[in-house]
C-alpha cells in the first residue's frame, strides 16, 4: 500500500506498535493545522490517552525550538507529534529528547535508507545539514508532547536556511513513503519510551553516542553573555553535554544553550 501523502487509514494500517497510536483516543491526520504540538497539548487537556499520534500534511504555525518557526509547506515534510503520559520522574525527561533523536535516526534508516546523525541536543543532521528537529514540550505535569519535523522534499527555502537544511529527497534522490516513515517512527518512539521506563539509561546514552555528530567536535556555546569554546567530549548521565575548555570541563544543559561548531558552520 502506498500513498504519496500522509493518510490516517494507511498510517493506522502500517502501525506495528503495542501502545503508541493504539490507545482509546484516536490518532489524527490533518490536511492543515496550526501546529501538531499545539493540537496534541489540547488532546492532553481533554484527557487524551498515552500514545496518541497527531500528524498533518501542512502546518500554518509550526513551532521550532527557542521560539523559532518551523516552516511546514504542504506534503514537503513529516510533521508529527506524540502525546506520552510519562511514568517516569520529570528529571528523566531530558533523556527522552536524546532517545527521541536516536529513534528518529533509526526510523529514517529503516524507512528511507538515510543514515542520519544527531547534533546535541536533538537536531537530526545529514551531510552537515539539518534534516529534522524535535520539540519536546510539557503542557501539563502528566503529559509530554514530542513533536518531530523531518524535511522530505526539496522546497524553495528562505535564504538563511538554503545552505543549512537538507531533505530526504536531496539525500536519496527519491520521494520517501511518508506513511511508512511515520509508522517506523511510532515503533521507534515506543521502543525508546520503554527503555526510559525501564531505566535503561546506559543503552539510551550509548545509542545516542554512536549516532552523535557533536562528540569529538570543537564547539562554541553561548549562555547569556558568556561564550564557551572547547571540544565536546561526552554526554553525562542526564544527557547534558560535557565540553573540555582551556579552563576545565563545563557541563551544558539542554535548553540554556545554542551549540554551534567552532568554525560557525551548522554541524
Ligand atoms: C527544531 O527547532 O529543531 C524543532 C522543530 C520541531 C518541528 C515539529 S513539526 C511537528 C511538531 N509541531 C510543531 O509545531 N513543531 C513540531
Amino acid at each position: 500500500m502506498y500513498s504519496e501523502h500522509l493518510d490516517l487509514t494507511m498510517l493506522n494500517d502500517l502501525l506495528k506498535t503495542q501502545q503508541v497510536g493504539r490507545g482509546a483516543t484516536p490518532n489524527e491526520v490533518w490536511d492543515e493545522i496550526d501546529s501538531t504540538n499545539t493540537r496534541a497539548a489540547d488532546i492532553a487537556a481533554a484527557n487524551g490517552t498515552h500514545g496518541v499520534i497527531v500528524a498533518a500534511r501542512q502546518q500554518t504555525a509550526g513551532r521550532g525550538r527557542q521560539g523559532r518557526t518551523w516552516v511546514s509547506p504542504p506534503d514537503a515534510g513529516l510533521y508529527i507529534s506524540f502525546l506520552l503520559r510519562p511514568h517516569v520522574a520529570l528529571t528523566e525527561l531530558p533523556l527522552i529528547s536524546l532517545a527521541t533523536g536516536t529513534a528518529t535516526a533509526s526510523a529514517l534508516l529503516q524507512a528511507c535508507g538515510v543514515s542520519a546523525q544527531l547534533k546535541w541536543v536533538n537536531d537530526i543532521v545529514c551531510e552537515g545539514r539539518k534534516l529534522g528537529g524535535i520539540l519536546a514540550e510539557l503542557p501539563q505535569r502528566d503529559a509530554l508532547v514530542i513533536g518531530i519535523g523531518i524535511n522530505l522534499i526539496e522546497v524553495d527555502r528562505p535564504e538563511e536556511l538554503r545552505n543549512k537544511a537538507t531533505s530526504v529527497q536531496a539525500i536519496t534522490g527519491g520521494v520517501p513513503d511518508v506513511n511508512a516513515l511515520a509508522a517506523a517512527l511510532a515503533l521507534e518512539i515506543e521502543r525508546a519510551y520503554l527503555l526510559l521506563e525501564s531505566r535503561e539509561r546506559t543503552q539510551i546514552l550509548n545509542e545516542w553516542r554512536t549516532k552523535s555528530a557533536t562528540l569529538g567536535k570543537d564547539v562554541r556555546a553561548v549562555i547569556g553573555n558568556e561564550t564557551i569554546s572547547g571540544t565536546a567530549i561526552d554526554i553525562d548521565r542526564d544527557g547534558s553535554l560535557i565540553v573540555r575548555t582551556a579552563h576545565g570541563d563545563r557541563t551544558l544543559h539542554a535548553g540554556e544553550v545554542s551549540v554551534r561548531a567552532a568554525d560557525g558552520s551548522y554541524s
